[in-house]
């Protein structure tokens, strides 16, 4: 079969934004192992605020925890967002939701990677999967999240606009098994910031998981509930 090669030119410019610098496609210069640890990376061809390590985090996190339920705030340009799409719908043993205030600035945004088309075609066929516009912080989320929480045993990554407040608003959701992490540890979040929260609910830092995300520079911080 001989394809249309129309389709190709169909699309939008996918990826045309003078703002996806050359430097970063590697044009010029030899990619090295130091380039997965480094933060913001294309990915299956959309933007991603990780690294590549973070994938690999993930992947291993998941299968030793087998969470129920994934949530992750702030979707962004949805290349993470489509990566746990993907595993959930790959093994139909979780349901992941996606939450993003405006999906216009990136998540349906071709010129700038973003993937929100994709995404919605795999939402479409897939029970497991699902990405809404709505604030992180407004009372549908809560309680969308807390009913599913109360049922699932659940993975929270707080990335969206404000990490700390997520954290605090979310963390005490927590039961035994479940786990919590923040994204730009030391960067836009602080011990400090949620230390208070930590205290009354007896939340930790997620042991080995931490140094193996400060190894790689994911800025990743897992936490959990204290024994
Ligand atoms: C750092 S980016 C997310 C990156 C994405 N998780 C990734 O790994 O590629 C933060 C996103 O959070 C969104 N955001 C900010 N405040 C929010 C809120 N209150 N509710 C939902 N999303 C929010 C921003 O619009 C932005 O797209």
């Amino acid at each position: 079969m001989i394809y249309n090669k129309a389709l190709l030119e169909a699309g939008e410019d996918h990826g045309s934004h003078p703002g996806i610098v050359a430097e970063e496609l590697h044009e010029n210069r030899t990619i090295t192992g130091a380039d997965l640890c480094f933060v913001n990376r294309r990915f299956m061809g959309a933007g991603m605020s990780q690294n590549y390590v973070a994938i690999y985090f993930f992947e291993y996190y998941q299968a030793a925890h087998k969470f129920e339920y994934v949530v992750e705030f702030g979707s962004q340009k949805g290349a993470l967002s489509t990566y746990w799409a993907n595993a959930a719908g790959i093994s139909e043993k979780f349901f992941f939701d996606t939450f993003e205030i405006d999906k216009k600035q990136d998540w349906y945004n071709r010129p700038v990677e973003g993937a929100g088309h994709w995404f919605d075609r795999l939402a479409h066929f897939s029970p497991y999967i699902n990405s809404y516009e709505q604030d992180v912080f407004a009372d549908v989320t809560f309680d969308h999240v807390k009913g599913n929480v109360e049922q699932f045993k659940t993975f929270i990554f707080c990335d969206g606009g404000d990490k700390a407040a997520e954290f605090n608003l979310y963390a005490p959701l927590l039961k035994p098994g479940d786990r919590i992490a923040v994204h730009d540890w030391g960067h836009e979040i602080y011990q400090s910031d949620i230390q208070a929260t930590c205290d009354e609910w007896n939340i930790v830092p997620d042991d080995h998981w931490v140094e193996a995300n400060e190894s790689f520079g994911t800025l990743i911080m897992p936490f959990r509930l204290g024994e």
